[in-house]
């Protein structure tokens, strides 16, 4: 049996967090996090119940889950796109009531606006605020160049591949130089090899750029690869089975995957999803 250093799913406000954990306090804080829909028809559906997660400054968290678990909920409660029924859920200790400045949303489709050029793509939140200063023009062109995207500036959504779409769609999440970067799935559209190379740009992105990320995905070895921790989510409703400490070094390349530490990671959360009968189709 291998030996995993697993918190429980209390966090702060239930069962204690990893000793490295417990020195810092949170920059993100949730607790007792509850979501409820009403349907069309009338039903109720609990999408997260009894969420605990303390993220701290600089970390990159995964989330991993089954379809439906609530994994966008919870990213949209983060983002201050979605309210919550009940428990709390602050940033640097003030609750989270709307959508902030510090926070950059990437989500599965780059959602660029077709007639804009990529460069008017990646600038449209400053032109939103009517900033339109020579300063924004450069950082928006440096972040493109940052990206690869140089020659690509005048170019049309159309002409680019998804994987160049979606990196257009993270200048633009890091446009206002977010503390916070929140990734719905963002390569769950891509084809494996695009996504490989786009997992190596975020981490170059992060450890360059240094954020406190929270990435969901539903594949189990990008959550490794890219994680610090990995929080682990139970079908509906919503809960966290587990947050499983990354003990792997960084900097991590795609060999970090042949490891034999890497699998034994991904063993045990695919154990956790087999004890809960997720099925690879609902992954
Ligand atoms: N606006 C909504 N109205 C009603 N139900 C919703 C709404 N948004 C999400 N849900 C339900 O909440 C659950 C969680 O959804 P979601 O957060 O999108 O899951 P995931 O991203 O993990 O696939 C699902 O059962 C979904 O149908
Ligand atoms: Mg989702």
């Amino acid at each position: 049996m291998v030996a995993l250093k697993v918190q429980p799913a209390g966090g702060a406000y239930g069962a204690p967090i990893s000793a490295s954990d417990s020195t810092k306090s949170a920059m993100i804080r949730i607790a007792g996090l509850e979501k409820r829909f009403k349907t069309r028809s009338g039903e109720t559906v609990n999408a997260l119940t009894n969420v605990n997660l303390d993220i701290h400054e600089n970390e990159f968290i995964s989330v991993v889950g089954p379809s439906g678990c609530g994994k966008t909920t919870l990213l949209r409660i983060l983002a201050g796109l979605e309210s919550r029924s009940s428990g709390a859920i602050q940033c640097d200790g003030a609750e989270i009531t709307g959508p902030r400045p510090d926070v950059g949303v990437v989500f599965q489709q780059a959602t660029l606006l077709p007639w804009n050029t990529v460069l008017a793509n990646v600038l449209l939140p400053a032109h939103l605020r009517n900033d339109k200063s020579e300063a924004t023009v450069k950082r928006a062109e440096g972040l493109l160049a940052f990206m690869g995207l140089k020659d690509f500036a005048q170019k049309y959504p159309f002409e680019l591949s998804g994987g160049m779409q979606q990196r257009v769609a993270i200048c633009r999440a890091l446009m206002r130089e977010p503390r916070i970067l929140l990734m719905d799935e963002p390569f769950g559209a891509l084809d494996a090899m695009t996504r490989e190379a786009m997992n190596m740009e975020l981490m170059r992105v992060w450890s360059e750029e240094r954020k406190t990320v929270i990435f969901i995905t539903h594949s189990i070895p990008e959550a490794v690869l890219l994680g610090d921790r990995v929080v682990v989510m139970s079908p509906r409703p919503g809960r966290i089975s587990e947050i499983i400490d990354v003990d792997v070094g960084r900097p991590r390349s795609l060999q970090t995957m042949a490891t034999p530490r890497f699998g034994e990671l991904c063993d045990h959360i695919r154990t956790i999803f087999g004890a809960q009968s997720v099925t690879a189709t609902s992954l």
